[in-house]
């Protein structure tokens, strides 16, 4: 991620929303304030009842002294509106199985996982967890702590890559619900890797900047250009990685879809904080897989990714 351009490398998408706050000098417990004890500084309309306060705090959505303004307003509504894409998804694995768990890949400052458990985990009275996977071994620090100060006990955090927490014993066997969100480069990938290992029954993917596929699209030029006109669309080099980008989301749906899964696209709508604001929601449905995997293959061979196979794979891993 260090080699991306600074404006996106760190979530225009959450440059707002996830400024989550330093751990507290004082390891006192916070008081548990919740919305039913808001106090009349912020509009009942914007805080849904039992929402933590502590927590909205600790988002920047709310001032220390429990105010709202015109930017936080439209930040809570921002986070709302993911949110109304996740809920279902969870409810159909609780209606489903009793209980979820959630994996968060790239989590970051943990601000969706923590949003995901007070507007819904947090009420649930069984053993649904969330986990979020962090390289950055101080966030995960810090999210660890404001879940403790909130009392959010069914949340963790791993200071792993997400290639290696396909592996860890630290998670379980399979898992229900998989996100990531702007998880740098190939992290989405690998958590696509991941999900497909843990038989997630749900997908949320907002990609990020993915520069894998470009790089291929860029040796390749060369030899490409000479016989195909189609090649125009990725000469120059914006082209070349605006396309790539788009390609790898292409190719995304496409393994998803291979791999038995109904996918749809759509815009993070009102996420105008970043540049990148696709959003992929895959649902397994044991769906037909050979011809998904075939236009993959096409794709591949089209664009002269054939070496991009393994990144792609369509096969059951064992
Ligand atoms: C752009 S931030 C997004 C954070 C959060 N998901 C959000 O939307 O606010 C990407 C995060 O992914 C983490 N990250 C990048 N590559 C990773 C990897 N391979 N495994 C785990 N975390 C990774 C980074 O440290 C960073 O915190």
């Amino acid at each position: 991620m260090g080699s991306q351009p600074a404006g996106r490398e760190f979530g225009k998408l959450s440059a707002l929303l996830s400024r989550l706050a330093m751990p507290a000098k004082s390891p006192k417990p916070a008081k548990t304030t919740t919305a039913s004890a808001a106090s009349a500084q912020t509009d009942p309309n914007d805080i849904r009842p039992g929402q933590s306060l502590e927590l909205l705090k600790a988002l920047h959505i709310l001032t220390r002294d429990g105010k709202m303004n015109q930017d936080s307003r439209r930040k809570l509504k921002q986070v709302y509106h993911l949110f109304q894409f996740i809920e279902p998804l969870l409810q159909d694995v609780k209606d489903a199985r009793g209980s979820l768990s959630l994996v968060d890949h790239g989590a970051g400052k943990s601000y969706l996982g923590f949003i995901l458990y007070d507007l819904f985990f947090k009420a649930l009275q069984d053993d649904s967890h969330i986990f979020g996977i962090e390289t950055r071994e101080e966030l995960v620090a810090t999210s660890q702590e404001l879940a403790q100060r909130l009392g959010f006990g069914g949340m963790s955090f791993l200071n792993l890559s997400v290639a290696d927490s396909i592996t860890s014993p630290a998670l379980p066997e399979t898992v229900d619900v998989v996100t990531a969100l702007h998880a740098c480069n190939t992290a989405t990938d690998d958590a696509i890797r991941f999900a497909l290992a843990k038989q997630a029954r749900h997908i949320v993917l907002v990609p990020c900047c993915q520069a894998e596929v470009a790089a291929v699209l860029r040796k390749n030029k060369g030899v490409q250009l000479a016989g195909n006109p189609l090649t125009e669309i990725w000469r120059h080099p914006i082209h070349t990685r605006e396309f790539g980008s788009q390609v790898t989301n292409v190719l995304r749906c496409l393994q998803l879809e291979a791999h038995g899964y109904q996918v749809s696209v759509t815009e993070l709508v009102g996420w105008e904080h970043s540049m990148k604001n696709e959003l992929i929601i895959a649902q397994y449905k044991d769906l037909p897989r050979r011809r998904p995997a075939e236009r993959l293959e096409n794709v591949l061979d089209t664009l002269g990714l054939q070496e991009m196979r393994e990144r792609f794979f369509t096969a059951p891993q064992v």
